[in-house]
Parts: C-alpha cells; structure tokens; sequence
C-alpha cells in the first residue's frame, strides 16, 4: 500500500530527549518551555515577527476571524481545504466565493470587487498547494474597501515573496502543522502577525481569554497545544532542509516521469523556496481522472482528490465559480512523502501511462 501522505518521524531517541525533561519538569500543557522554545525557533526559521503556537490550523483560522472581529460575508476561495470555508461559517459569517485563477488555483482579484457588498468585512484566502496568492492586488482591494484580509497559509511553511516570508502579508496568516504537513507537530498550527496588539489579542483567545488567573478578556477558547507537540517540532526543525529537498527531487522526477502524460502540472519554478507540500495533476477531464484514481486504487496506491468537491457546492455553502468547478473536477494529487522511494514513483507513473494509453470504452463519471 502506497498512500497518498505519511508523517515524517525523526529518529526516535532524539524525540526522547526531549520527553526526559518534560518528565523532570513536570509540564506538559499551557504554555510550557518547549512551546516557546518553539515558538522562538520559528520566528528565526521563518524569519518573522511574531507567531503562536496553537493546537491546529483549523483553530487558527478561528482565532484569525475572531481577533479581527469579522461579522457578515467573507470573500473566499472555493478552492482549498473545507477548514478554510468551515471556520467562516463556524463563526458565524456568510462565505462569499471569488473563483480562482485558471493557472495558480489561487483567488482571482480581478473578480474580488464585483463580489463585496455593504456587509464585507474580509477576504480570506488560501496560498493552495503554497502557491502565493497576488498578495499585492489583494492588499490594494482591501485598503480600498476596508476590508481586512487572513491568509490561510495550511500549505505555505516557508514560501517566500520578494524575500519576504509569506506569513508576513494580511493581517493575519495561519499555517497547519498536521502530521502530513512539510513541517508538523503532530497536530498543530500557528498564526502570524505583524501587529503586536492582534498578537496580544490573539494570546488571550488561544487561552480561554485567561489575564492572570481571576480576570479575562473578552471571549476565549482552548487553543493551546502541548509540550509533546512543541517536543515533535523541535526535533523536526533541523530535518527541514532534508525534507524540503527530498520533496522538491521526487516532484522533478514526478515529472520526468510523466512527460508523456496527457495532463498538466503546477507552474512552481518561480516561488522562492516553494514548499512542495503536494504533487497534483489536472487531467484533460474528470473520466480520464476516475480512470486513473482506479487503477491506482486498483493496485493498492492512495492518490486523493485535493481539493474535491469545491467548497461553494457543499450542503451549507452555494457560489458560481466555473474555473474552480472545472479544476476540482479533473485535479488529483500524487503521494507525496519522505519515505516515497524513486520505484515507488516509478510503479506509480508506469500505471497512470498505462491507463492513458489503454481508456476503457466508456466510463460512467458519476459512479
Ligand atoms: C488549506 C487548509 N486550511 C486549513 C487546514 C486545517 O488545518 P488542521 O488540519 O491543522 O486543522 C488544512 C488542513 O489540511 C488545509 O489544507
């Protein structure tokens, strides 16, 4: 079996250093030393100002939509992870999709304006598979109309623009840091800010609003994490060259592999220290996609459809957004992980090249 996505796990005795010390100190969760070991750390990785650790990505988008005070519609991307349009309705706001940029799969800021009304109070995007969203257009928009702006940044951990750390646009960015993440602490998540008072505001919330022991502020929830998770972290830290550079070679030879395949790749050579977080392929449509999940199925190998179906088509959501209905339909993602070995990579394409060259008669798409 092949699956789409494995953890990467560091050597264990070196995770076990760690756990020696959580047992001498005796402090496991709220805000112990390895979480903001971690949290420094990080900040000098990532190169950034400020960040908080938080227990997942899901969380701090939350936290991000709460910190701003958003109320009434949100423009959004239709396509990313449910996370991103479950945390606006979780909320308590109205998701309001833009559709995508045929070529990057991010928001088309083109198409943001037509889309705000008297009561848009964000934009919330996503940097889908780390590619960056026109983060300078958007910012424009949002001076313009007012609006505040959160990017979801789940698959970004490192990007950079213009040199900068991706983190650093919006007013607020959040990074997942699930198991199947490039970096990842178990569960876990951070967000960012540039805004020393959103920072505060935003510690506050991760702590059930929690100021010394007897006073609060405002409405909090639990948001920490651990000193287990922090511990992963800290260990996986150093491993991150090694990580990002085996990623980067296994989707170069993805690609050779499958020159000769009637589907097209993600243009990704010109982000600076691209995280290659997945490996997807857009089919000339969605039967020679089914055809494909099949076989692969077929012979024990775990491709997913990310991201499937678009979030404006889900029971709770509505939104006409044809370029995103279309890349949803016919985009797969490869496995794409540490332990992924080049014949692995090999079984995996020789089989989508077979199924090209031999299509059934007919497929039914709806089965
Ligand atoms: C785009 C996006 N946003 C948010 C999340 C949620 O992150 P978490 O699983 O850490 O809650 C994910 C998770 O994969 C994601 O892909």
């Amino acid at each position: 079996m092949i699956p789409v996505t494995k953890p990467f796990l560091p050597p264990k005795a070196e995770y076990d250093k760690y756990l020696q010390g959580i047992w001498e100190r005796n402090w496991l969760t709220n805000n112990g030393p390895l979480v903001n070991e971690l949290e420094l750390r990080l900040k000098e990785y990532l190169h950034v100002n400020h960040l908080l650790f938080v227990s997942n990505g899901t969380i701090a988008l939350q936290i991000a939509i709460k910190a701003l005070e958003l109320q009434g519609e949100i423009i959004t991307t239709p396509f990313s992870y449910v996370a991103t349009t479950s945390s606006i309705v979780w909320e308590g706001c109205t998701p309001v999709y833009v559709d995508i940029l045929p070529g990057q799969l991010t928001i088309d800021p083109a198409k943001i304006e037509a889309a705000i009304t008297p009561l848009t109070s964000a934009i919330l995007a996503t940097h889908v598979y780390g590619i960056p969203c026109d983060v300078e257009a958007i910012a424009e928009i949002a001076k313009k109309h007012r609006l505040k702006v959160i990017y979801d940044g789940a698959h970004a951990f490192g990007v950079k623009i213009k040199g900068k750390s991706i983190f650093d646009y919006g007013d607020i960015s959040t990074c997942s840091f699930h198991a199947t993440k490039v970096f990842h602490t178990i569960e876990g998540g951070a967000v960012f800010t540039k805004d020393p008072e959103l920072l505060k505001k935003m510690a506050y919330l991760r702590n059930f609003g929690h100021d010394g022991f007897e006073k609060f502020q405002g409405v909090g929830i639990n948001a920490k994490n651990s000193e287990f998770h922090a511990a992963m972290g800290l260990v996986n830290i150093p491993y991150l060259p090694q990580i990002l550079a085996r990623r980067e070679e296994q989707c170069q030879l993805y690609r050779e592999l499958l020159t000769d395949l009637n589907g097209s790749f993600l243009y990704t050579s010109n982000i600076e220290a691209y995280s290659h977080s997945y490996f997807p392929i857009l089919f000339e449509d969605e039967a020679a996609l089914l055809r494909s999940m099949k076989l692969l199925s077929d012979n024990g190998i775990g491709a997913r459809r990310y991201f499937y179906p678009g979030l404006n088509t889900l029971d709770y959501t509505s939104g006409c957004t044809p370029v995103s209905d279309q890349i949803a339909a016919r985009v797969l993602c490869l496995p794409l992980y540490h332990s992924l070995t080049a014949e692995e990579q090999r079984m995996i394409t020789r089989l989508l090249l077979r199924v090209q060259n031999n299509p059934p008669v007919s497929v039914n798409v709806n089965s």
